[in-house]
């Protein structure tokens, strides 16, 4: 179970850290073992605080998808637990980016963002960068950072995030030279060390890592190594923790939340694990992402159709709604089966919003197959669909395929595809106009300080009139009108619980 760092017990864990004798030996438990370079990381800061004459502000810039964001959250954890300020600009002391490498733009915004950094660098010297997350798992990027990006202080990757105070340490210890450490795989999953949480009313919890479907356009597999599964009792104890803490929503985390559980002693799946999540009182909403299509059992829709804390929403990426594509995919489902299920989901929980993600210009597409992705699109009534350019990830299969399609046909074929999709989910969303429905409070609006913006069930977004208290509140808002892709609102009734 994470130890969760907020303002009330921060002083506390910092005084347990504190107490540790950095002087004895290095304990042997994993655990224990990064407590202890807490400490020692904690002198290191101290001296810093010192020579500055402030605490040391540091920045973590997350990129990419929800697991990320999670281990964001991690690494902020300790590193307040050290000593530093956390901050939002990246002109500070210490900047850490943790990146993404599903689509080569994710790549491109990284490099480009390390060009600023080194100016800032160069104003001021003392300044640590450090790299962690998918992209440093590419042997191919960490050639490049070793030949043309010397000004960073810190490499690491997905596998030994875990060591990330120890990793801290050697940074310290290694007077502004490059500290690289990367994994290619781990079987270990390290409980019991802080996390930070963005939000104080919601939060991720990693249910499992890795992923063992080798998608043949998909580099996860490869960066994010074999799938692992977090015991049961583990993941339980933390969201009963969490609720105590004040969260009401949870999402869990997975590449394919669908095969969760196949791999440990005492095998679990997923339809069991929800049920036990739903017995936590205090709870009040489950999320879950990624369901993968060919592993959705019935077990687990009958048991979505009854619950009254999972979400009305799923996600149930298509990638493509041609057969033959699907198979070049490595998807092992067939546009027929994937309709089957869409329309089993649709006819037992009439409100469930399924969102999907969609890729244009697979190697080998053709005009009619990006017509059988629009027909999926039209026959499942996407609530929500994330359209991506096809993206050629050096290793994977597809990158090596013939029939690489020309850009100008794939920008072609992208638009239809959004348009479509625009099209089918502007529609989806409207059917609540009028209605009034559940809503948790997540911020103040951007736009307009005297809204508010929550969220339905069914994950669209709501804005209306109302004050800061009701953050992390679930209220009763009705639906006034439908604005394109999210409503304007008005509350109702007092707190809902
Ligand atoms: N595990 C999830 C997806 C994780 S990646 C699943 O299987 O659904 C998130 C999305 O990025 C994928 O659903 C896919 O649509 C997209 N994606 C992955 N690799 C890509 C590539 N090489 N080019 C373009 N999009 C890609
Ligand atoms: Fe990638 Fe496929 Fe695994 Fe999703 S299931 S992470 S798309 S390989
Ligand atoms: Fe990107 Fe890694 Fe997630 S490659 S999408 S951050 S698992």
């Amino acid at each position: 179970m994470a130890i969760y760092v907020n303002k009330e017990n921060a002083d506390e864990v910092s005084a347990l850290i504190e107490k540790i004798d950095i002087y004895g030996p290095v304990p042997a438990n994993e655990t224990e073992r990064q407590y202890y370079y807490m400490a020692k990381v904690r002198r290191h800061v101290e001296a810093l605080t010192k020579e500055l004459g402030r605490k040391p502000g540091c920045c973590v810039v997350t990129f990419g998808c929800q697991m990320n964001a999670r281990d964001s959250e991690k690494l902020v954890g300790i590193l307040q637990l050290v000593g530093y300020d956390i901050v939002e600009t990246e002109q500070t002391d210490f900047v850490i980016y943790n990146t993404c490498t599903v689509r080569d733009n994710a790549n491109q915004r990284v490099y480009g963002r390390l060009g600023e950094l080194k100016r800032y660098k160069r104003q001021n010297p003392q300044m640590k960068i450090a790299l962690c997350g998918c992209m440093m798992q590419e042997p191919a990027v960490i050639e490049k950072l070793q030949k043309s990006y010397r000004f960073v202080n810190l490499i690491f990757g997905t596998h030994n995030i875990f060591k990330f105070p120890e990793l801290l340490n050697s940074m310290f210890e290694n007077n502004g030279g490059m500290t690289i450490d990367i994994w290619k795989d781990t079987d270990q999953i390290v409980e019991d060390l802080p996390v930070e949480r963005k939000y104080p009313f919601k939060s991720g919890i990693n249910i499992m890592f890795g992923c063992n479907n080798f998608c043949t356009y998909c580099i996860v597999p490869y960066v994010r190594g074999r799938e692992r599964s977090r015991r049961p009792e583990d993941i339980i104890a933390e969201i009963e923790a969490l609720v105590a803490d004040g969260v009401v929503e949870i999402m869990l985390l997975g590449q394919n939340v669908n095969s969760y559980g196949k791999n440990l002693e005492h095998p679990v799946t997923f339809a069991q694990l929800l049920e036990r999540v739903e017995q936590i009182e205090g709870l009040k909403r489950i999320r879950f992402m990624t369901s993968h299509p060919k592993d959705l059992s019935d077990e687990l829709i009958d048991l979505m159709a009854k619950s009254k804390k999972i979400c009305r929403h799923l996600h149930l990426p298509l990638q493509s709604g041609s057969t033959r594509i699907l198979k070049a995919m490595n998807r092992v489902y067939t546009k027929e089966s994937y309709l089957e299920l869409a329309a089993k989901i649709r006819e037992k929980i009439p409100d469930m919003a399924i969102s999907t993600d969609i890729i244009v210009g697979f190697p080998g597409e053709t005009f009619e197959d990006i017509l059988e992705t629009i027909d999926v699109v039209e026959k499942v009534q996407y609530d929500n669909a994330f359209t991506f350019i096809y993206s050629r990830r050096t290793g994977t299969p597809a990158a090596s395929m013939a029939g690489q399609v020309p850009d100008d046909v794939v920008k072609k074929h992208f638009d239809l595809v959004l348009q479509k999709v625009q099209e089918v989910s502007r529609e989806r969303i409207r059917q609540y106009e009028g209605q009034t429905v559940e809503v948790l409070v997540e911020e103040k609006n951007g736009q307009d300080e005297r809204l508010m913006t929550g969220r339905m069930s069914n994950n669209t977004l709501v804005h209306f009139p109302g004050t800061e208290d009701l953050i992390g509140k679930l209220v009763m808002v009705r639906l006034v009108r439908c604005l394109g892709f999210y409503y304007m609102g008005e509350q109702v009734a007092k707190e809902n619980g």
